[in-house]
């Protein structure tokens, strides 16, 4: 039943032509409404004024596509079936809640399902970082009937280096369905950001982005600031990686493809494939359907729906706040300084550049120290989740923590803010929570 590989590689090619081209016409009219001023748990589920008709049809698709669950082929609901062999989840929302980003960790310190473990191994022959080899590029956490899912894992939690009253979060397997991993093999837990202003943030012109760029730190403020290039499937081409935690994904509709394949097992236009590994036996026996379980329009649809969304507007009464954000120096990364092309602003608070974080934040996998500045839009939104948590595996358990972990280039700012008298710390806080 399965496609010879080549004829894959085809289908492949010419459906991610079609999307980039069909892709371009899609995103964010000039004259688009992008601020709601709610601030309940649905407030990132709203869409922007001035669409058309038929955009907006396609956005209505979209949202249902990523909220309802998918469930195990053969069925009678063939729109919506094809979740597995391998999953995470069974919707987009299961771990991006009415949009929002993934919480924290349970009284016990279990790891949330919305978070998850990627695995990278080092090929030292092709000097490039690669994933593992039996269980790719991260862990499934379920399967379908007659496929074992992949790993079960516990967290283990140990105090930072650099401060006592921290912990950060290292998962350990007390389950792995086939066999140990790869002994080079690093696992990296991570949590599920907000799906926040999407659209606008892949709008920015890339020489924006460019000129706020430092990686020499030529102007010697100890802040560096680095892009990075990425394939992008959707154009078959490389493009300034703008999304996920690490700068890894280059536009919407990479990213929502990406999450279709690895956190769903749906096969789509740009991942044509199902996620099994070659020695997955089951996984590569189980039963497919000829078609594509997300086929190319309904793809679109979803990174329609992503990229339409309001952004939540800061009530704008903490300026106290903001002065004490601005002197600890947190906007030379959390900055604001980009717009759309129509001139619009965006109070995103992000350079979306990489920046070396220090050993307080360091990963075992590629880009060790690298982090992209997480966009600050939004956060006080975190407040709705149960419990709330901050950082890319979630182990700030509040702002004041998030804080603290910073390190690297952001040293100065963190012992800064330590310095700070209590009353300006409350300060700073109120402000980021009013985001
Ligand atoms: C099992 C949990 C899980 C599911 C299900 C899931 N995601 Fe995600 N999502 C994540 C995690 C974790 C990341 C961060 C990955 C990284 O940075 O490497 C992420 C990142 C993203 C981002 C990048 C956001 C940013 O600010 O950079 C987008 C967009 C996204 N997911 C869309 C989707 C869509 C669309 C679906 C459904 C098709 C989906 N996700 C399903 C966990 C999930
Ligand atoms: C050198 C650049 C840099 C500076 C300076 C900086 N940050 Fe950050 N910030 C980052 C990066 C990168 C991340 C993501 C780190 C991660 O998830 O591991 C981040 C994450 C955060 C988060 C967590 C966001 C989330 O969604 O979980 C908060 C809150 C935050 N920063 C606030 C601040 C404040 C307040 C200051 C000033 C005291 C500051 N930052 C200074 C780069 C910086």
């Amino acid at each position: 039943m399965t496609k010879a590989p080549q004829q894959r590689a085809v289908i492949n090619l010419a459906r991610g032509v079609l999307i980039s081209a069909f892709w371009a016409s899609f995103v964010n009219p000039a004259n688009a409404q992008i601020f709601t001023h709610d601030r309940s748990v649905k407030a990132l589920t709203h869409l922007q004024s001035g669409l058309s008709a038929e955009q907006e049809e396609l956005f209505f698709l979209g949202r249902s596509f990523a909220n309802v669950p998918w469930v195990e082929a053969p069925a009678a609901t063939t729109a919506r079936d094809g979740l597995g062999p391998l999953f995470n989840a069974n919707t987009c929302v299961a771990c991006h809640t009415k949009n929002g980003a993934g919480g924290g960790y349970g009284p016990q310190g279990e790891a949330p399902r919305s978070s998850v473990v990627q695995l990278h191994k080092y090929d030292s022959q092709q000097q490039i970082w690669g994933s593992d080899p039996v269980y790719g590029p991260q862990i499934s956490v379920n399967g379908n009937r007659d496929v074992p899912f992949e790993g079960a894992y516990h967290i283990v939690w140990q105090a930072a280096a650099h401060d006592s009253r921290l912990r950060y979060p290292t998962p350990t397997f007390s389950q792995l369905n086939y066999g140990p991993l790869h002994t080079d093999t690093h696992t990296q837990l991570m949590r599920a950001p907000a799906l926040t202003g999407l659209g606008l943030l892949e709008q920015i012109p890339d020489a924006q982005i460019y000129a706020q760029a430092d990686p020499q730190d030529s102007n010697g403020d100890g802040i560096s600031g680095r892009t990075q290039m990425v394939w992008s499937y959707a154009t078959q081409s490389q493009k300034l990686g703008r999304f996920g935690w690490k700068n890894t994904t280059a536009s919407v509709i990479d990213q929502s493809a990406k999450a279709a394949h690895l956190d769903m097992g749906l096969s789509n236009p740009l991942f044509t494939e199902e996620n099994c590994t070659p020695t997955q036996t089951e996984c590569n026996q189980a039963f497919r359907s000829e078609t594509l379980d997300l086929p190319a329009q309904r793809l679109q649809a979803i990174a329609i729906y992503l990229s339409n969304l309001k952004i939540p507007k800061p009530d704008g009464k903490h300026t106290q706040g903001k002065v004490v954000f601005n002197q600890l120096g947190c906007q030379n990364c959390h900055s604001n300084t980009y717009t759309l092309s129509n001139g619009q602003a965006l109070p995103a608070y992000t350079d979306l550049l990489l920046h070396d974080m220090g050993e307080a934040l360091q990963s075992k996998g590629p880009l060790a120290r690298e982090w992209r500045t997480a966009p600050l839009w939004g956060l006080g939104l975190n407040q709705h989740q149960q419990p709330p948590a901050y950082l890319h595996d979630g182990r700030a358990k509040n702002l004041t923590e998030a804080i603290l972990w910073h390190d690297g280039e952001a040293q100065s700012s963190r012992e800064a803010f330590n310095l700070l008298p209590l009353a300006k710390q409350q300060q700073l806080l109120a402000f980021l929570g009013s985001l």
